[in-house]
């Protein structure tokens, strides 16, 4: 098991690129395996919860030809995948086995899915109660509440859901059962979720409408979409950690090149720039129907905010580093109906509670999220500390970026996690900085 120590140094200045977006080359895997012919993938998320998906899909008859930037498709139509010969490993991914289970739920054969140790322990029911209801035969752990799962596939009908949770993973779910099922399928969420697998279903030709605050899509469509090539945007979450790193370390300037600026996810833009971050969004363009831009960076003075349930789908992943962009800011920063994080890679509301504290910062648990009292007006500083990741890569990387404004080293454990997201994590860290 790794670990990472960060040594405060001077600021961050110059221009970085970050991985392709993770929640996009999921779906741009699964789309072009159930494309004809040859789709090329450039740009891909190359951390190990996409390498796992990728891996699936192999196992399931697809070939999938890698270079370093880019991943070659060979689809096989909507009906072409093949029974696995054995259980899919889907690592550390929630995205990968919940879009799997819908996709699988459908077909003509029986698949076994499952995971890590966070993946056997978050909840699966959200997603196998309306594939249920839709004809899916499913069984696991615990009724079906916890993975492994075994997936029989069976013919499905469409229904009507209401999502009691605003979640792109159930929504993708119940959109990729939706495609094998007879009828329409509906789907409607508290608030919108990010909508990138309604994008990319439009860019391969696959109609999904819009209905009101509802999702709806015509099952088994006459006819299929052919393969396609595409490029896959940098994750404004791998972004966000240099976002923060360089407003909080004093004379940063940073240059995010080709970032993915989907307003369901640009929360994070909006939450830092409300708090007086100085971030400019340049160069704005399209890339496979996502909306893509520049980020340009500069340090400020963060203020503290208040964050309701309203910015939670909009900022979920963001939450561990604007934890800690609130620690440094002057002033409260309260974060309301935010329990979703507690079903994360890790219960992120309390890892980051436990790890911010033992660096000094002035943090108090919720029952659905947290209260800050920013360290930023005494000109207060973050301690250098002994921490741990919880084996969240999220919780890994907010803590190093905390750890380059500490007053003396920190170290963190468990930080192989990085992995699944953000291979390249520390060197890009490394080279950003002057000196
Ligand atoms: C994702 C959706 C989000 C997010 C996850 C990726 C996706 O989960 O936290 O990292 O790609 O659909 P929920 O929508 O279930 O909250």
């Amino acid at each position: 098991m790794t670990s990472l120590t960060i040594t405060p140094r001077g600021a961050l200045r110059g221009t970085v690129a970050v991985p392709g977006d993770k929640s996009i080359t999921h779906r741009a895997i699964i789309l072009s395996a159930l494309a004809e012919g040859r789709s090329t993938i450039t740009g891909p998320c190359r951390g190990e919860d996409c390498l796992n998906t990728a891996r699936s899909f192999r196992a399931l008859g697809i070939r999938m030809d890698e270079s370093p930037d880019r991943l070659e498709v060979h689809g096989k139509g909507l009906w072409g995948l093949s029974e696995p010969e054995y259980p899919l490993d889907c690592g550390n991914s929630g995205t990968g086995i919940r879009l799997l289970t819908g996709l699988l739920a459908g077909q003509d054969f029986f698949t076994v899915l499952t995971g890590d140790e966070s993946v056997r322990r978050r909840p699966m029911g959200r997603v196998v109660k309306p594939l249920r209801e839709m004809g899916a035969v499913i069984s696991g752990r615990k009724g079906g509440e916890l993975a492994p799962l075994a997936v029989t596939g069976r013919r499905l009908r469409g229904i009507a859901y209401a999502s009691p949770i605003a979640s792109a993973q159930v929504k993708s779910c119940l959109l990729l059962a939706g495609l094998y099922a007879e009828g329409v399928t509906r789907i409607t969420e508290p608030r919108r979720s990010r909508d990138h697998t309604e994008r990319l279903f439009r860019f391969f030709g696959i109609p999904v409408q819009e209905d009101g605050q509802a999702v709806v899509l015509q099952g088994r469509p006459a006819v299929g979409w052919l393969g396609k090539d595409l490029l896959v945007p940098g994750d404004l979450s791998a972004a966000a950690y240099f976002l923060v790193g360089a407003c909080i370390v004093p004379e940063s300037e940073v240059t995010i090149l080709g970032v993915g600026v989907n307003p369901t996810r640009t929360g994070v833009l909006e939450i830092l720039t409300e708090m007086g971050a100085h971030i400019q969004v340049a160069n704005e363009r399209d890339e496979a129907g996502e909306p893509v831009a520049d980020l340009l960076v500069r340090s400020a003075h963060l203020r503290g905010i208040r964050i309701g349930a309203e910015w939670i789908p909009r900022m979920i992943d963001e939450f561990p580093i604007l934890c800690v962009a609130a620690a440094l800011a002057e002033g409260e920063t309260v974060i309301t109906g935010a329990e979703e994080l507690r079903v994360k890679e890790s219960d992120r509301i309390a890892t980051m509670v436990s790890e911010l504290r033992k660096m000094g910062a002035r943090v108090t648990e919720t029952p659905d999220g947290l209260i800050v009292q920013g360290l930023g007006k005494s000109g207060g500083r973050l301690r250098g500390a002994a921490c741990t990741s919880h084996g969240d890569h999220r919780v890994a990387m907010a803590l190093a970026i905390a750890g380059l404004t500490a007053d003396k080293p920190t170290t963190i454990d468990e930080t192989d996690c990085i992995e699944t997201s953000f291979p390249e994590f520390y060197d890009k860290l490394l080279k950003s900085f002057t000196k």
